[in-house]
This record gives C-alpha cells, structure tokens and sequence, in this order.
C-alpha cells in the first residue's frame, strides 16, 4: 500500500512509493527485480511483449549472473509483477523510472532518443496525478530540461508531474549487486519534493551509508557521461603506452603493475589488450562529443576523438598479431576465436571487440571458429556468417592460431598442456593479457600480447628490499 505524509506547507510524497520502471532491458529487469528484493511493490513495463512474456514466467531474457534467481523469488513474492500496459503503469505508479536504451543513432555519433521520448510521452500523457518520472537512461545534457517541459504540455496532472534525473552505473555481470550497493547514488532534481520523493525510493539503500550527491538536472546528466568518458579514457590510456611499449621494446603488462601501486592512478581500468566496447562505453563518449560540439565546448572533450581511436586501433593490431602468428598470411589459416562478449560474464555482443576482431579475420580469409561460453547465440544474430563451436575443445581443435578475445574464467583456467594436445600448432594470441603467460611458454607456446615483447615473462611484484641507506 501507498502511505503518503502531509505538512501544511509541503506536498505529500509518498513514503513507500509503488515503482514502476519502464523498458526491461538490463537495467530495467535488474532495476525491477532489485527495487522489489529492497521491499517496494514493481510493475515492470515494456513495449516488447515476447520480453514480458519471458520475464513474468520467470526467465531473464539475456545472461546476468544472480538475476535470474532473484527475479523467481520477487515474483514469488507478490511484489514485483510484469505487464505492456501502460494505462496500468500509470495509475499504478508513485515514482516511474525510464530505463529504455539510448543507442548511438544510425547515422550519427548522437544518442538516439527515439525510446526515451517515447517512453515519457507514453506514460506522461497518462498520468492524473501528482507523481515522480525518474530518468535513469544515460541521456545528452539538456535532455531531462526539454523532457520537463513536454510533460508540463502533454500530462493530465500538469505542475503535479514532476521529472527527476538519476543516473545508473550498473556494469554488466555485476548488475545485481551495483543495485543493491552503489558507490554512490545521485539525484538530479528541480525541487525539494522530488528529492525527497526520490530519497523515500531509495530509503532501504540510505542504511547501508550510500553516499548521495543531490544536484540539479543538467549535472545529474553529465555525472554519467562524465564517468564513462573517463573510464573509457583510462582503459585507452593504457593502451596508448602499449603502442608505445610496442615501438620500445617495452613491456606494458610491467608498466601496468608499477603504475597500479600509485593510489592516485589505481589498477583498476588500467588493464591493456583488445580495448572496450559494449552498449555503453564506445556510444556515450561518441555521443558526448557530439553533444559538447553542439554546445560550442567540442574543443573541451576533444580528446576522446583520439581515446575512440586508439580503442579502435587495438582491435586492428590484434589482427595484425594473430595474422603473424599464422606465418603473415591469414587466408586458409584455422583460428579458434575464443570469446565474442564484448566482456566475461556478460552475453552481450553489442560494439563487441572480440567479434569485430573474428570478423575481421573472417574477412581476410582466416578459417575462424568462434566459440563463447554464453554469447554464442547472440553473436550468431549478428554475423551468421561466422562458424560458431560448441565448446573451446571444439574450437581449438586442429587451430594454427589460438585468439583469446572475451576473459571468460573458462579460458584463462585452461591447461595449456590439455589445449595444447588439440590445436595444429601452439601459437596463441592473448588479446586480454588474461593468461600466465609463462605457463604457456613452459608448455611450448609462443604467446603474443598488444603490448608485450615476443618473448615476455609475467610480471614479479617482491616485497622491496631493506633500503642499505639510513
Ligand atoms: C560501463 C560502466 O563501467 C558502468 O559504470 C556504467 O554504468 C555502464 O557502462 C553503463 O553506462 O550502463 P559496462 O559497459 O557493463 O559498464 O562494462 P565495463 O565493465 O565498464 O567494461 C567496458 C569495456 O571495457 C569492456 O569491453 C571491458 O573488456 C573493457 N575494459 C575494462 C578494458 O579493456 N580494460 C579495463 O581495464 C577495464
């Protein structure tokens, strides 16, 4: 039930507000299942029946380590319930939060905002009543000031609509748990009841001493793109001074190491190889560019042209290895592709580097078998073209060239002895620097990394010797 207070001069809020959240895509399904597993009522809605269908019979549609188990208990509990109907979401909703995707447009590095407009709309020109729509999906700036006005035109409840931003920053493979314990959580609002209807939402996690940043709405937009920005910069950084270490004989896995133990530099985000991608990184930091060169501050965010590039020219250069491991010619070569998620623990294949590298050799002729532990299907859906193997074993299976593209636990365990056993020749191309590379040596491979000279030892950390001088 909805509880709501009243004070003589303050609107009421509702102190255990009912939710609904629309799209259920990761972040929404998550986002639904975890607001119920914190004690609220949920009402997941999308326009994606078959999505609906999935999740209300209890099956998340994509791969999310926890979800699944979670979204079967809430819906054993009453809580959380699914539905397309959004008359129902919105008589049933005090708070709504939007978390429709917001792709890169098909003909421009802009966000495509299509979903979010449409979702707003939807559920705005529905509502009668004094309620909260949350926005979660990561948006250009200036997004939620245009979206607050549309409201105002269009909703039944006019001023007593309000819109509030609030960003997510959820990883893949780690969703569940980023919910239920952010970092940090910001709220971006226009007034004193928005926040603290937004607080009341969130009031289990206040327990915990999640730190609140509470801003305004244009600063509540820019938080996300300002952090994906830098961790996309940081993870190109690295990989820039691979490039460096590749025309120094250098060794970047060493210069990762040293440089992790400084605490203002970290290890985290700092680790070399084939680069990023996912639905996330790649797209936003593309959109941002746009969108600061609409403002007139392109200038300021300039660089992340060149983080784009240099992300880009890993996946390029790990062609480039695999191809020298085949002997410098990639037609005809058998290559096993082992991963296609974009990352480990994830099924997506979104902006994936590691199919994009399997397509590229695909492309120069190379005999590649790709095979990932959960992605394989969706990796189909986008390049059918490829051939696709049921488990490494098969994969690797009379391979010239072994290519490490997703660090799935399942290839960063495997015997280099028992691998060894099953490909042509013992040549492995490691583009995540996932693997004990001196293991592999010892077995007989040639291992190659971005990064790294051709014949590498794992990096020692020792404790430091007593310093001889006073
Ligand atoms: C990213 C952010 O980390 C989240 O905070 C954010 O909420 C999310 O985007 C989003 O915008 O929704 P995600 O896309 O799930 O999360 O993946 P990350 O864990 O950030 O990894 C992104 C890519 O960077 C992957 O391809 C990964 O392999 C790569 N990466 C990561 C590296 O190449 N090196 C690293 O050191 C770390």
């Amino acid at each position: 039930m909805t509880s709501t207070t009243r004070t003589p001069d303050r609107p009421e809020i509702a102190e255990h507000p009912r939710m609904s959240v629309v799209g259920v895509g990761y972040l929404g399904a998550t986002h639904a299942a975890c607001m119920a597993a914190l004690g609220f009522e949920v009402l997941g809605v999308d326009i994606d029946e078959v999505k609906i269908a999935a999740l209300r019979s209890g099956r998340v549609p994509f791969f999310e380590p926890g979800l699944q188990e979670l979204l079967v208990e809430q819906l054993a509990s009453g809580r959380l319930r699914f539905s397309t109907d959004f008359d129902e979401a919105a008589r049933f909703g005090d708070v709504h939060f939007i978390c429709v995707g917001t792709p890169q447009a098909a003909d421009s590095p802009a966000a495509d905002l299509t979903y979010v407009d449409a979702a707003v709309d939807a559920l705005a020109s529905r509502i009668d009543r004094r309620a909260l729509i949350v926005g979660k999906s990561t948006v250009p700036t200036g997004t939620a000031e245009r979206l607050t006005e549309r409201i105002r035109e269009i909703a039944p409840a006019g001023a007593e609509l309000e819109l509030a931003w609030n960003p997510e920053f959820l990883r893949e493979g780690f969703a569940v748990d980023d919910t239920l314990h952010p970092d940090r959580l910001v709220f971006g609002v226009a007034s004193e009841w928005a926040e603290r209807q937004l607080a009341a939402a969130y009031a289990p996690l206040f327990a915990d001493e999640t730190p609140l940043v509470v801003t305004d709405l244009a600063t509540a937009e820019l938080v996300k793109v300002a952090a994906n920005s830098f961790l996309a910069t940081k993870i190109s950084y690295i990989n820039a001074m691979a490039e460096v270490c590749e025309a120094t004989g250098a060794d970047v896995d060493h210069l990762a190491s040293a440089l992790s133990f400084d605490s203002r530099i970290g290890g985290r985000f700092l680790k070399p190889g084939l680069g990023f991608g996912g639905g996330c990184l790649p797209k936003d930091i593309r959109a941002f560019t746009h969108r600061a060169e609409e403002l007139g501050v392109g200038q300021a965010v300039a660089f992340l042209h060149e983080v784009d590039h240099i992300n880009t020219r890993r996946r390029l250069r790990t062609v480039d290895l695999v191809r020298e491991a085949a002997g410098g010619e990639l037609r005809g070569a058998a290559v096993a592709a082992l991963g296609a998620a974009f990352k480990p623990d994830s099924d997506d294949v979104r902006d994936a580097p590691a199919l994009d590298v399997a397509r590229m050799l695909w492309l120069e002729g190379a005999d590649v078998r790709v095979y990932d532990p959960h992605a394989n299907e969706n990796a189909h859906r986008a390049y059918p073209d490829l051939v696709y193997a049921d488990s490494m074993a098969d994969a690797v299976e009379g391979a010239d060239v072994v290519a490490l593209l997703t660090e799935w636990a399942e290839f960063a365990e495997a015997d280099p002895e028992e691998l060894g056993d099953r490909v042509a020749n013992r040549r492995i191309v490691d583009g995540r620097h996932a693997l004990d590379g001196d293991a592999y040596r010892a077995a007989g491979w040639e291992v190659r990394s971005l990064g790294r000279p051709a014949v590498s030892e794992e990096p020692r950390v020792e404790a430091s010797v007593p310093s001889r001088r006073r």
